[in-house]
């Protein structure tokens, strides 16, 4: 066994204790998850499940798994799913309650090294914290954690505060799915692995970047949760600003756990805190009468932002992100769009089309894409060349967020998870934007969001048209 390898037998967990299993994450996302990581031969320890609800046992929480992974996977494997059966085992009771705590223990070895995955509100991260505490189970624990961390910069410190009355910084692992995604994952080894890059990737070269996360659906049974959250909280604090990071940062330095996120965080640093009037704020028509949302709610289902990065690199290239809800299709990407050349010296009629351009997409069909302008074939015109690498050879063969980020944290590798001090810089880049006042500007849903959008990026450029399959190019016009 090389050295590799036995460290990560020793940072292997004895067990995993999901916290609020009988929630939508669950059915949606973990079920699956643990299917697809008990058919690649990745799981091997028990997968308890604790839960309020006192109507449910062993055999229901069974069943829960079976539909959930039934409806969430198409090719459903009836002896993968009794070896993972064969995991899976319900504690019921109260979160606050320490004698659902010492039902858990029998369960499990109290003394053992045990990943507990807190799929509850954050309302009760504390207190289920602190209870594991109590019962003797934090020392050694690996507690995973839900995005969001906090609602704004001094919740997440008063979080993080009560997190560490009972653990060290070292065992919180916060997820944020997007991190998991093997396409967000591509970006650092596009930018690294390939040196033809990094002589252009900076202010010399670089006119502005553009990242679009859109969703063609509304809020639909979410209602409760997303309104007092919205768009900045729910996607741009957390997805997009890694993403953008993964982008923007210096190259780490190395192959250590935390030589990524080190870098991550002294680009953080040195985004400036983000300007209200470079900001717009949409809301989609209809979204007031989703069950759940306040009907004045001033809630926005989009937003479109721009942000500065003062350091070397960077200096004077704009960021641009917009993300929403009943936008016209699925799509998230990054663009990282180059100057024009100074001067023409070849004839061609008509003028300049787009500059180069870079995108990365992650979002439907993960890939890059390298915009060129070349001859039109037979005639004297320039027109785009586009070099398109898809990055997914099999669809769904490679793991998802989820997936690989349980691993990890049962394996104890925290380099996808986001630091505290990753979190407090990205709060406060987007603090000034939470307590804007202003309305929001109603859109009509299947558009790109309020007519402002378009003033956002006046002047440097448009919002281009994302890379759709044999597509892609400006511009995308609002309403
Ligand atoms: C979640 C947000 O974190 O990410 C959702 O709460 C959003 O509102 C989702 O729809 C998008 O994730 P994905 O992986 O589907 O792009």
């Amino acid at each position: 066994m090389n050295a590799a390898a036995s460290d990560d037998e020793i940072a292997k967990a004895d067990a995993l204790v999901i916290f609020g299993v009988t929630g939508d994450l669950a059915r949606k996302m973990t079920f699956r998850a643990l299917y697809r990581l008990e058919r690649a031969g990745k799981l091997d320890c028990p997968v308890i499940g604790v839960a309020r609800r006192t109507d449910w046992g062993h055999d229901t929480l069974r069943s829960r798994a079976r539909e959930s992974i039934e409806e969430t996977l198409p090719d459903f494997d009836e002896e993968i799913f009794r070896k993972l059966e064969g995991r899976l085992r319900l504690v019921s009771g109260d979160y606050g309650d320490s004698s659902t705590f010492d039902s858990l223990k029998h369960e499990i070895d109290p003394d053992g090294q045990h990943v507990f995955y807190l799929e509850v509100p954050p309302s009760l991260f504390a207190s289920v914290v602190d209870q594991l505490g109590q019962a003797g189970l934090s020392e050694k624990a690996r507690v995973v954690i839900e995005k969001p961390f906090g609602h704004d910069l001094a919740s997440a410190q008063a979080l993080q505060a009560e997190l560490l009355k009972t653990l060290r910084e070292e065992q919180i692992y916060r997820i944020d799915h997007f991190l998991g995604k093997e396409p967000v994952m591509d970006i650092t080894y596009l930018r690294f692995a390939n040196l033809m890059l990094e002589p252009v990737w900076s202010r010399e070269y670089v006119s502005h970047v553009q990242m679009t996360m859109a969703e063609p659906f509304g809020v639909d049974d979410r209602g409760a949760f997303y309104d007092p959250v919205g768009a900045l909280r729910d996607v741009v604090q957390n997805h997009l600003l890694q993403v953008l990071a993964l982008v923007a940062m210096e190259p780490p330095a190395g192959n250590q756990p935390d030589s990524i996120r080190d870098k991550k965080l002294e680009l953080f640093k040195a985004i400036k805190a983000a300007d209200p009037d470079r900001y717009v704020r949409g809301q989609y028509k209809g979204y007031r009468d989703v069950k759940g949302v306040d009907p004045n709610s001033q809630t926005e289902t989009f937003a479109a932002l721009e942000l500065s990065i003062d350091n070397w690199r960077w200096s004077g290239v704009p960021f641009y992100i917009r993300a929403g809800k009943c936008m016209p299709l699925k799509q998230t990407e990054v663009s990282v769009v180059f100057k024009r050349p100074p001067h023409l010296g070849v004839v061609g009629s008509g003028s300049l089309p787009d500059p180069n351009q870079l995108t990365v997409r992650i979002d439907p069909h993960p890939g890059s894409r390298m915009r060129f302008v070349a001859k039109a074939a037979g005639a004297e015109r320039f027109e785009h060349a586009d070099l398109d690498v898809l990055f997914e050879k099999i669809e769904g063969e490679e793991p998802g967020p989820y997936e690989r980020l349980l691993s990890d944290a049962l394996h104890g590798r925290q380099q996808l998870f986001s630091r505290m001090d990753m979190v407090e810089e990205t709060w406060r880049i987007v603090e000034p934007l939470l307590t804007d006042q202003r309305d929001v500007e109603i859109y009509e849903p299947g558009t790109w969001g309020p007519e402002s959008t378009d003033e956002l990026v006046k002047g440097v450029c448009q919002w281009y048209e994302p890379w759709t399959d044999g597509e892609g190019g400006p511009p995308s016009s609002p309403s």
